[in-house]
């Protein structure tokens, strides 16, 4: 028995992204999002990750003021299916643990920074995922960043979606994530030179 995410595909027809998974086909769109879209972030974070690794209501309302332009979502059919955040920073520093570069946001930063990417269970698999980091990379190349930097969980299939998206790994964190088990709270950082 195959999972939901591997029956889904996504195709580009026509100029438009088509998905089809086990359950529905769709046209991909994707969009910034503002504080009218809250009730649909919060339903794409708690169907993308565990309950202790979510985000809450009151970091995706702090992060959608300091950073408009940062927050991206993608729809299917309408529906918002995946949600991304990111913005400038001053620089890297070496000691670093999970989200603490969203301290050193600064809008003219030569540095961009992802602090998350987060797909509902429903569509993964799909080229979601990709799509957003493809909408990141376009928005730090618009603010002329020099690289794109991002804190990866320790995991074979996160690792493996950076890399086919053009991330190299860069270091090791400790302590990144104490409460994930899966990855025994190691993270990975990886950058993308733009
Ligand atoms: C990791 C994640 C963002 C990938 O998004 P996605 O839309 O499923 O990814 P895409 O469809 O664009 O790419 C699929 C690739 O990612 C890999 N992948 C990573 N995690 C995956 C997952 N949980 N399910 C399916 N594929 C996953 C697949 O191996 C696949 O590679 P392939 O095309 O060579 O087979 C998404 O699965 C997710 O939100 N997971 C939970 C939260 C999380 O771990 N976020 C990343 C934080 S470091």
């Amino acid at each position: 028995m195959l999972s939901y995410h591997q029956q889904s595909i996504s195709i580009l027809l026509k100029d438009k992204m088509v998905l089809y998974n086990n359950r529905e086909k769709g046209i991909i769109k994707i969009k910034t999002l503002t504080l009218e879209d809250l009730g649909d972030i919060v339903r794409v974070e708690e169907e993308a990750w565990e309950p202790e690794l979510r985000a809450s209501r009151e970091t995706f309302i702090e992060r959608l003021k300091r950073f408009p332009e940062g927050f991206i979502g993608c729809y299917v059919n309408g529906k918002l299916a995946g949600i991304t955040y990111g913005h400038p920073i001053k620089k890297i520093e070496k000691t670093w643990f999970h989200n603490s570069y969203e301290g050193a946001f600064n809008p003219k930063g030569e540095v961009f920074y992802i602090v998350n990417v987060g797909v509902s269970n429903y569509y993964v698999g799909a080229g979601v995922g990709s799509k957003l980091l493809d909408k990141n990379k376009e928005l730090a190349k618009k603010l002329k960043s020099k690289k794109i930097v991002l804190g990866a969980r320790n995991l074979e299939s996160n690792l493996h979606f950076y890399k086919k998206n053009g991330f190299v790994v860069v270091g090791k964190i400790k302590n990144y994530f104490p409460e994930d088990k899966e990855s025994n709270g190691i993270g990975v950082l990886m950058e993308s030179v733009l």
